[in-house]
């Protein structure tokens, strides 16, 4: 064969076996979900699920929970498949990227129709308003995960719902590894509104936080909108999370680590 005809065979080798664009995908959804989670926030690390959160039962006002969904495949379509939710009560889907940090967002409305979310880590955020006449019943989310494999891996995620207390990462003291992204989501129903004060901080420096960092965020005006992001030594003023909802994000690269971080919060 000639070197030409050698290259054009191996690239339909290729394209036979990885599909062309708009061929059928890598991983196709799963035909029912396979998992089912009733609890109020947490992590969802699996190819589909039934989010069934108080479907009969009352939801308390002022409620606030936060999943994290991880999925295996880069694309999620998830679809509301009954809500007895009230016009004041919210359902938002996030997705959250590789740099830690939250982006496209929908809200979730209507029974019947499809999201589709082009991330494998998505945030599942409700907010039931203080104020509810009439009771409001709860809803059954479905979520498939399809596609292409994923790419963003959460090395650890906590979900942070206490009234109180403090968190230490890494948690047995030591030196947290290279290459390392986690996550941690704050959801605290009711008021008042908690703050969360960093106590430690210690990161491998460098002037844009760009190598190893901690981000924070808050729900503000039915987004996750940045607080701080930081590294080195710097402890970052408090803050108050005016919603009860804030994601801590913290990521480190190839190299050079630290002994990690401490915040409180009440
Ligand atoms: C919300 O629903 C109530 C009835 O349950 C209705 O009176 C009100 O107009 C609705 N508000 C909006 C903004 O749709
Ligand atoms: C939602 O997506 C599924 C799977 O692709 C499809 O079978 C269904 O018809 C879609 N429903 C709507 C209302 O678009
Ligand atoms: C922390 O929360 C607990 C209940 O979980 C409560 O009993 C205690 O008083 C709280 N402490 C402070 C300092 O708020």
């Amino acid at each position: 064969m000639s070197p030409s005809f050698t290259l054009v065979y191996i690239l339909a080798c290729v394209a036979a076996v990885f599909g062309a664009p708009g061929t059928k995908q890598a991983f196709p959804e799963d035909p029912e979900p396979i998992n089912t989670v009733t609890e109020c926030g947490g992590l969802i690390d699996t190819s589909s699920a039934a989010l069934d959160f108080l479907v009969s039962g009352s939801i308390p006002a002022g409620t606030r929970c936060l999943w994290t969904v991880q999925a295996p495949y880069d694309h999620q379509r998830f679809i509301l498949t009954s809500s007895g939710l009230g016009n004041t009560s919210s359902i938002y889907l996030t997705a959250y990227s590789s740099n830690a940090e939250p982006g496209i967002q929908q809200r979730v409305t209507t029974i019947g129709q499809n999201h589709t979310i082009v991330s494998n880590v998505v945030l599942v955020t409700l907010i039931v308003s203080e104020n509810q006449i009439p009771i409001q019943q709860g809803f059954s989310l479905h979520f498939f995960s399809s596609g292409d494999a994923a790419t963003t891996t959460l090395a650890g995620h906590a979900s942070i719902t206490a009234a109180n207390g403090s968190f230490t990462y890494p948690a047995g003291g030591g030196q947290y590894p290279n290459d390392d992204h986690r996550l941690f989501t704050f959801a605290r129903s009711g008021t008042p509104a908690p703050t969360i004060r960093f106590t430690r901080v210690d990161l491998e420096s460098d002037s844009e936080c760009s190598y190893d960092f901690i981000r924070t965020y808050v729900w503000f005006d039915n987004l996750y909108l940045q607080v701080a992001r930081f590294c080195g030594s710097t402890i970052p003023p408090s803050f108050t999370i005016p919603d009860g909802l804030a994601l801590l994000a913290f990521g480190s690269d190839s190299s050079v680590t630290g002994s990690g971080f401490t915040f409180e919060w009440e």
